[in-house]
């Protein structure tokens, strides 16, 4: 059995002991698949969060994953939030209107998590980005998530600017494509709830848009229930970007046996197994917003996906690739049996 996450370990120990690569037979996909306009061997990415760095991502390359996401990265220095940064919680399918959502005493799928966006400096990771992109197979994509850091004062266009040089400096690398993170649910910046907010999302997307040129931009977003809402978030987005990946998480308080709320009180995303069913109806929503727009914008599914059943109902939900964090890490050849059974089925 491979090593299977924990979160007993902080964000340094896991940087520097990523696994070696493994050399597993991985079994190809029947169809044809694209990424962006891209060839690819199967729909199956890791999304932002597990990769933490190159050896992460050349580790998960080997283990079936076709578009490999190198987690979010900062145009400086960030530290981790304090363990736990995943804390399992007791839940079967969230809607986003629960007041808060139980600890659980082990992990059962579903966890809150609190890592904060952490970064390593920017001379750090982008030498690591390029070197990563040499090392990768040619047929595989690397897409780099990046995000804004807030400073005291900030206005927009500051905020649009630093996304812009982030994502820039992703491309300048190496990267395929950039992630732009518009939702991080432990934040409290603007950076955190940027898709809620049509016009500043605009000016950041045409930013970042304006820097890399052609190069595909993903802009992954939060969770979205209200209609009207998403489609504003739409007509934002569309003009500058190529897809829309969700759903982040769903951000959600979370307590303890006692009811007491932990975190301060804040909420965390909720990611995993019990956001499965909220990730594909908000799939499924935008992609028929998006149908009625004539719009182009591709979607990447994220959310609670663990197997061939669940990748193939993002698929009819309309995603064009389907992304897996939570499942990669408590399964890491989650990948490959995702492949057996799709060719069994
Ligand atoms: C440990 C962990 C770290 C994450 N870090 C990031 C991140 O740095 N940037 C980001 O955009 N999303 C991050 N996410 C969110 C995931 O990309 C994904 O949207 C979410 O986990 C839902 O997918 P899942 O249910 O397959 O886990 C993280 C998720 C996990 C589990």
């Amino acid at each position: 059995m491979l090593p299977r996450y924990d979160g007993t370990q902080s964000y340094e120990w896991n940087y520097t002991h990523a696994p070696a690569p493994l050399g597993v037979d991985v079994p190809p996909l029947a169809g044809q698949y694209e990424f962006l306009g891209r060839p690819v061997g199967s729909p199956l990415g890791v999304a932002a969060g597990p990769l933490l760095n190159g050896a992460w991502l050349l580790y998960y390359a080997g283990l079936g994953f076709d578009v490999l996401t190198y987690k979010t990265v900062r145009t400086r220095a960030r530290d981790c939030y304090p363990l736990p940064n995943v804390l399992p919680v007791a839940v079967e399918q969230v809607s986003g209107s629960e007041p808060h959502v139980p600890r659980a005493s082990a992990m059962n799928g579903t966890w809150a998590v609190s890592f904060g966006m952490p970064s390593m400096p920017p001379e750090v990771w982008k030498a690591d980005v390029r070197q990563t992109r040499e090392l990768l197979a040619k047929d595989k994509l690397l897409s780099v998530s990046v995000v804004a850091t807030e400073q005291p004062g900030w206005t927009i266009t500051e905020l649009a600017d630093d996304y812009a040089l982030a994502a820039r400096w992703a491309v300048e690398s190496g990267a395929d494509c950039v992630e732009a993170n518009f939702s991080c649910p432990n934040v409290c910046s603007s950076d955190g709830q940027l898709y809620q907010h049509p016009g500043d999302a605009a000016r950041c997307a045409e930013a970042i848009r304006a820097a890399i040129g052609d190069v595909p931009l993903i802009i992954k977003v939060g969770h979205q229930v209200d209609e009207a809402a998403a489609l504003a978030m739409i007509d934002a987005l569309a003009p500058s970007c190529t897809a829309l990946s969700m759903t982040n998480s769903v951000a959600l308080p979370v307590a303890d046996e006692n009811g007491e709320l932990l975190f301060g009180g804040q909420r965390r995303g909720i990611c995993g197994r019990g956001i499965r069913e909220a990730s594909i109806a908000q799939t499924a929503l935008m992609h028929e917003l998006i149908r009625r727009r004539g719009y182009k914008l591709r979607l990447i599914g994220v959310g609670g996906a663990f197997d061939a059943t669940d990748v193939r109902r993002y698929l009819a939900a309309g995603a064009e690739a389907v992304h897996l964090a939570t499942a990669v890490m408590i399964e890491p050849d989650v990948a490959i049996g995702i492949r057996r059974a799709w060719s069994n089925a």
